[in-house]
């Protein structure tokens, strides 16, 4: 939370902004262009009251009427183009400053975007939606105010600032001193009340992010919410997260806001200084005269513009510096699951799947996808041993079913064969190439996997089946859908294949969304495919529907079936029972019941189901 750490991650923001050098050039030259124009006008007044109201005489010689006539002329059409450039300066450096910034979060969003695809599952499993959404919205919104503010306002303030005290002390370097004796005050404020402004920001960014994913839960969980009458509860911890939050908000507002009222109260004492000892001076001071006094005083609240805005700047820099910080370490989390230098590009083509002596446990990978978002939270260690030695070996074309009690490891070690988790200890091959050998693109281009909770997008029907191949013709799309039972229900819809899927695709059936999503595993067409079928859920027509999809999925194909149907079970070539991360049982269905093992018990104890054709269904 320190801020030598915070300048760390400045360079690289600062790279961001060199990529935009048109941008920057044009924001520069109106920004300087806005910085001098202010000080038109105290020196057209200024010169206006000494030359033409005053007659003043320069070099000792009084100007004629004439001549102050002309002058008179002159300074005010100096001040109309001045007006006029003024405005058209005004737009082109707000407009090209906005661009610069918004150019800039658009890149910086899309490379975090991108980069967060990187990222394993661990990293997502432990990090919570809304917080990532958070940040990836807001928070990179926010670095923007440490471009306009920090690199362009404060940059052209403090120019200003430097140009006016010149012009100050040019016309009376005596009330300049008295006017800038208040400065080191100003300083001292800064210096102690900034490191607390950010601290305090850096607590209201960090809350706010963690409401965002407390809320995020909150509404995805909507429906067990209402289920379990917890609406007034969650409300309540709704209200607490706010009321905490008010409070962190209320102290960053205090000391923001403290350190504007000393800006405020430092100011206007110099306003009175020059009435006072001003005045004084052109008293008893014949060369100081009304006219310069006047400059004076439109120098000096030109000056206070820049001052006054290092106050209210310093408050949003904060933020946006906390901001910089919080986005640029997401960054700094890499991935752990990456294509190898020299991987190969092409799928494995027969899918041979052999899995040798395979060990795995979750938060046990080298790289930091066990760190949390939030620095200051302890990063997660490894857990147990969930995968102790599985050795395994699926020919092509050959269907195997996994089956065992819950939490024995089944999803685990499917998890393993696309590369979404790393394997810790031993390998896994396909077609007798090490999975870490084939670039990521091409291994998982080879698997597909249906769960039986499928996830669709909000979209229409024909864009959650394209998921599998976006080129595919309409043709493939429908024989893709037919072939998963899904076409006749399809049909029916009134806007049929363009038909729009709420989020989660709600407005389907369990069974339905499970027969999109087999077409769309089939328009894939993958070596391997993986099933599995985490509930069974489906009443019996909508089970035989999607057993059909599933069988015509499965033909030819090298296939892991996690299997809690009798029916599934009985149609694999084999069946292995794992147990506590082993596989303890391997056989045919005859085989293992006569084995009279796990096998056997979880057929004649985990099933009262009966499935539709009177066979027995398994339940893991
Ligand atoms: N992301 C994760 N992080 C940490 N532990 C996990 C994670 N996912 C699963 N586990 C643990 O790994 C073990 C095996 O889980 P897995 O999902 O492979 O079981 P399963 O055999 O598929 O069970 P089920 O039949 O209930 O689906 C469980 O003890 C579980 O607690
Ligand atoms: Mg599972």
């Amino acid at each position: 939370m320190s801020s030598s750490n915070t300048a760390g991650y400045l360079p690289r923001l600062v790279r961001y902004v060199w990529a935009e050098k048109p941008l920057i050039l044009l924001s520069i030259s109106f920004g300087l262009l806005g910085l001098v124009l202010p000080f038109v006008y105290p020196m057209v007044i200024g010169s206006a009251i000494d030359v033409v109201i005053l007659a003043h005489p320069h070099n000792g010689i009084v100007p004629t009427y004439d001549q102050r006539i002309h002058w008179l002329c002159v300074l005010t059409i100096a001040s109309a183009v001045t007006a006029v450039v003024w405005a058209v300066t005004g737009y082109c450096k707000g407009h090209f400053t906005l661009k610069l910034g918004n150019r800039i979060i658009t890149r910086l969003r899309v490379d975090l975007f991108r980069h967060l695809q990187t990222l394993s599952l661990e990293f997502f499993a432990r990090q919570r939606t809304g917080g990532i959404i958070w940040r990836l919205i807001h928070e990179v919104h926010e670095v923007a105010h440490v471009i306009y503010a920090g690199l362009l306002l404060v940059g052209f303030d403090f120019l200003q600032l430097i140009a006016a005290t010149i012009l100050l002390a040019l016309i009376s370097w005596k009330l300049a001193l008295a006017v800038l004796i208040l400065l080191p005050l100003y300083v001292l404020t800064f210096y102690f009340l900034n490191p607390r402004v950010r601290t305090s920001s850096e607590v209201v960014a960090r809350h706010a992010g963690q409401i965002s994913g407390n809320v995020q839960e909150q509404f995805t969980a909507i429906s067990l919410i209402k289920t379990y009458n917890a609406e007034a509860r969650e409300t309540a911890r709704f209200l607490h997260d706010n009321e905490q939050h008010l409070q962190h908000v209320l102290r960053q507002s205090h000391l923001g806001h403290l350190v504007g009222a000393v800006s405020e109260l430092l100011v206007h004492l110099g306003t009175t200084v020059i009435i006072g000892y001003g005045c004084w001076l052109t008293m008893h001071d014949p060369r100081l005269t009304a006219g310069d006094l006047t400059k004076f005083l439109g120098y000096v609240g030109i000056m206070y513009g820049p001052l006054r805005r290092f106050a209210d700047l310093n408050l949003v820099y904060q933020n946006s510096l906390a901001s910089v910080r919080r986005v640029f370490r997401v960054f700094d989390i890499r991935p752990e699951i990456v294509d190898a230098p020299d991987a190969i590009p092409t799928p494995p083509r027969d899918g041979d799947v052999i899995y040798e002596n395979v060990r795995f446990r979750y938060g046990g990978a080298s790289d930091q996808s066990h760190v949390r978002l939030d620095e200051d939270a302890s990063p997660d260690g490894p857990g147990p041993w969930i995968l102790d030695g599985v050795n395994l070996h699926i020919r092509a074309g050959e269907c195997v079913a996994l089956i065992g009690p819950s939490g024995a490891g089944k999803t685990t070690i499917a998890s393993l064969l696309p590369r979404l988790y790393e394997v810790n200890d031993g390998r896994i091959l396909i077609d007798n190439v090490d999975i870490r050998d084939y670039q990521l693109a091409a291994l998982r281009s080879a698997i597909a996997i249906v769960q039986q909770d499928a996830f669709l997008f909000s979209g229409s029907i024909r864009d959650n089946i394209l998921y599998g191949r976006p080129d595919a013709t309409h043709a493939a799309v429908v024989a893709a859908a037919k072939a998963a039972n899904a076409h006749g229900f399809i049909a029916r819809m009134r806007e049929g294949y363009d038909t729009l899927l709420g989020e989660r695709g709600i407005g389907l059936s369990g069974g339905q969304r499970q027969r999109i999503s087999i077409a769309r595993a089939l328009l894939k067409d993958p070596r391997i495919l993986i099933l599995d079928e985490a509930t069974s859920a489906l009443d019996a027509e909508s089970e035989s529907l999607v057993q059909q999809a599933l069988n015509r999925l499965m033909r030819g194909r090298t296939c892991l079936v996690i299997a809690h149907r009798l029916s599934t079970v009985r149609r694999a070539d084999r069946i292995l029972a794992i147990q506590n991360g082993r596989i303890v049982e391997t056989g045919c269905h005859d085989e293992l019941v006569a084995l009279d093992g796990l096998y056997a018990h979880l057929v004649r104890h985990q099933l009262p189901l009966q499935a539709p054709d009177g066979e027995a269904a398994v339940i893991g």
